[in-house]
């Protein structure tokens, strides 16, 4: 069988291109002018990184950190481990978080009080995708993809068990 097959397409590839432009116009506007760099969250935040940072038409720098929530439960307990950190300081620096999917909350909340104790100047959060109704802590995103109905997805990074990751689109699995 193709990939994705199996799915149902929630949000395209030309819808995903059109909203990730506007959020490059949009963040190169805000970040005009200052020393910018783009944090993305590893694994699933990979693909948004790309296409978002050649969106963004201004000077900047990429990083990366690595998450792991401990234990194998599919919810987000909230206790995450860096298994990959930043590879430079971010002191002085205008940081913009770049994650896939905040859902919960309770991830980004670790990594931005982690971010904070090392003096950035700014920390900013850019999703490409949240679910409201489940959130538990309040995370202020100040750049949104799109709000997500509460349901599992995949594609453009997001996974299933480490696989449709390179599934051009977001999709949810169809019922069986
Ligand atoms: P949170 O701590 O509950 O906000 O969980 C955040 C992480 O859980 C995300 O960075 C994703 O890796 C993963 N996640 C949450 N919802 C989904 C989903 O619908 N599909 C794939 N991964 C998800
Ligand atoms: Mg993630």
């Amino acid at each position: 069988m193709k990939l994705g097959q199996d799915m149902d397409v929630l949000i395209s590839k030309e819808q995903i291109a059109a909203r990730v432009a506007e959020l490059g116009a949009q963040i190169a506007h805000d970040f005009a002018g200052k020393e910018l760099v783009l944090v993305g969250v590893l694994k699933g935040a990979f693909v948004f990184v790309s296409d978002l940072a050649r969106a963004i038409d201004l000077p900047l720098t990429i990083d990366f950190v690595a998450l792991s929530s401990y234990g194998e439960a599919t919810e987000s307990s909230g206790v995450v481990k860096i298994t990959s950190d930043l590879s430079r300081p971010i002191e002085g620096k205008h940081v913009l978080v770049v994650e896939d999917i905040i859902d919960t909350g309770l991830t980004m909340r670790y990594l931005l009080d982690n971010l904070a104790t090392r003096h950035p100047a700014s920390i900013r959060i850019c999703g490409l995708l949240h679910k409201p109704a489940r959130a538990r802590t309040k995370i202020p995103i100040d750049y949104l993809g799109f709000p997500i109905e509460d349901k599992f997805v995949v594609g453009y990074g997001l996974d299933a068990a480490e696989k449709y990751r390179n599934l051009p689109f977001i999709g949810v699995m169809r019922e069986p």
